[in-house]
């Protein structure tokens, strides 16, 4: 009698741990992985979710993406017109949340994504603390970076894989993030916090430069750009994936 009420109890308290083990909060909708029209279902699943997005979804580690703070970003290349070593720090960016998914195509066997994405309108800050050398002039100093961004597309391939944790259970790992990003029109200025009259007039010709040619500049930055939105959106996919199981990412 007592044997069968602990067994009772144990599968009780089992039952209990698996509801309340679902990590998916409900108001999500969940696609299955064999749904003929999967990027349907996902693409409404996004337009359900999107009040949420400001704010960002913490129990699954989604960041408020109004604004969206990056604490640092760190970049070191060398380039042919450009060789940069810069540290940008409390990077914040207002604008995300208003983006438009304009084509979706997930191979969810494969674990492929390839998406286009039209955002009208991205403001952003942040501290710099930069070396190096664009074209033939110098960079140098520190200061604030203010900058306006608009009719940004961007087109991005992911590659996925599943990966198990030490406990068995099956989780989605992002391999690779590839966007193509494009700007329509930016807006930039710098104002260098360095007293030294040199890196003045460095930070003023510099800005000068890029403002009167912004086409020619983005081309130069535009791979450093990529390679910089690639990795911060593997490092944010990545934290999101890692905590919800596969099978309820895409549940059969
Ligand atoms: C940058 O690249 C150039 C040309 O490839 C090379 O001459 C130079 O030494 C490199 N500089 C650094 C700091 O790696
Ligand atoms: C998003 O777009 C709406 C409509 O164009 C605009 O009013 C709003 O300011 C935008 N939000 C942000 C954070 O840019
Ligand atoms: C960005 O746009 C806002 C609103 O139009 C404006 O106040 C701000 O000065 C602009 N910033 C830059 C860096 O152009």
């Amino acid at each position: 009698m007592q044997y069968t009420n602990l067994i009772l109890t144990v599968c009780l308290v089992l039952a209990t741990s698996l509801v309340d083990s679902k990590k998916l909060p409900d108001y999500i909708p969940q696609c299955k992985k064999n749904d003929p029209n999967f990027d349907q279902c996902v693409l409404k699943a996004i337009e359900v979710v999107r009040p949420y997005l400001a704010k960002g979804i913490p129990k699954i580690r989604v960041p408020s993406l109004e604004p969206l703070e990056i604490p640092q970003v760190a970049i070191n290349r060398n380039l042919t017109n450009i060789k940069v070593y810069a540290k940008l720090t409390k990077i914040i960016a207002n604008g995300a949340s208003n983006f438009t998914i304009t084509k979706l195509r997930c191979n969810t066997d494969a674990l492929t994504l390839e998406m286009s994405i039209f955002i009208p309108l991205i403001s952003v800050t942040c501290d710099y603390d930069v070396d190096g050398r664009l074209l033939v002039m110098p960079l140098k100093g520190k200061g604030v970076f203010k900058a306006n961004f608009s009719d940004i597309t961007a087109v991005v391939k992911g590659v996925g894989e599943i990966v198990s944790s030490k406990k068995g259970v099956k989780y989605i790992n992002i391999k690779t993030i590839k966007p193509k990003i494009d700007v329509g029109g930016q807006d930039t200025k710098f104002h260098t916090t360095d007293n030294d009259p040199n890196i003045k007039a460095i930070t003023q010709t510099v800005a000068a430069f890029i403002n009167q040619n912004q086409r020619q500049v983005f081309e130069i930055v535009r791979q450093i750009v990529e390679e910089t939105v690639g990795a911060v959106g593997k490092s944010i996919g990545n934290n999101i994936f890692s905590a919800i199981p596969y099978n309820e990412i895409l549940p059969l």
